[in-house]
């Protein structure tokens, strides 16, 4: 049986991404196309962040940062705000369990102070109520903004008075969200733009991008095998240069 076909986890050409950055973009053109409302392909991006939660597990992938709510999604419709404010709150509701079921623990990062007092505690719950489990850790940004982050701990840093010396790289980071995971190591963008928009701007310095023009909600477990070979088959060198090279 071939690596695509059976549910086992595929041989890779070198090991999974232990962190994967998802721009989950192309709900509104999935339900366009099906002439649905824009919230149905919402809905349904929901419904499949949960079949590749189970697909990453199985690669052996060890944090998910999704991309649910950019601080520029406040432009949108008013409607559509609403509903994407909802949709947080619906995802707990539906996914809380299977999350512990599977050892999800679920974190947030972005600015909750912009969410109701009911919201806040409600994400806060589900964040305390999954702290424990180990398998996999789901990163949802809500209210996020790859420059807010570096503001605010920009902000946080001249607060606390940090002499400038000791302001390094590792400390940065260490005020931002992800303050202790690692950097992603592969951005997926479904939905077809080449673009950051934003999304974990310091943290995405040396991943890998991987753009697909399928929309959110059809991005399965092929598609992601897909990108995660993609990943593997690339000459990754942080801006060194390979070993092997002559560089004399
Ligand atoms: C962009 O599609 C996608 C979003 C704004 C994210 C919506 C939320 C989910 C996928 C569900 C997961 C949510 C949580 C809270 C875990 P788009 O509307 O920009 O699509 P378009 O480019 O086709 O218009």
């Amino acid at each position: 049986m071939s690596s695509t076909d059976s549910h086992s986890t595929p041989i890779f050409s070198g090991p999974a991404p232990a962190h994967i950055g998802i721009i989950m973009d192309g709900n509104g053109r999935w339900a366009k196309q099906r002439g649905l409302n824009r919230s149905e392909g919402h809905r349904q991006g929901v419904e499949n962040l949960r079949r590749v939660l189970e697909a990453a597990g199985e690669f052996g992938v060890k944090t998910l940062t999704v991309y649910a709510f950019s601080t520029e999604n406040w432009s949108r419709p008013i409607a559509e705000v609403r509903f994407l404010l909802r949709i947080i709150d619906y995802y707990i509701d539906r996914e809380l369990q299977a999350l512990n079921e599977r050892g999800v623990q679920l974190r947030h990062i972005g600015d909750m102070s912009a969410l109701s007092k009911r919201l806040q505690q409600k994400i806060q719950r589900a964040i305390e109520q999954t702290q424990h489990n180990e398998k996999l850790i789901l990163n949802v940004a809500f209210n996020y903004g790859g420059r807010a982050e570096v503001v605010q701990a920009i902000r946080r840093i001249i607060e606390e008075g940090l002499p400038p010396e000791q302001v390094t790289e590792q400390v940065v980071s260490s005020y931002l969200y992800t303050a202790g995971q690692p950097d992603p190591d592969l951005i997926i963008r479904t939905g077809g733009e080449m673009r950051l928009s934003n999304f974990l701007m310091w943290q995405a310095t040396y991943a890998e991008y991987y753009s697909t023009p399928t929309y959110w909600p059809d991005f399965d477990r092929e598609e992601l095998r897909k990108a995660i070979e993609h990943y593997t088959a690339r000459d990754r060198r942080f801006g060194g240069v390979k070993e092997t090279h002559d560089t004399k």
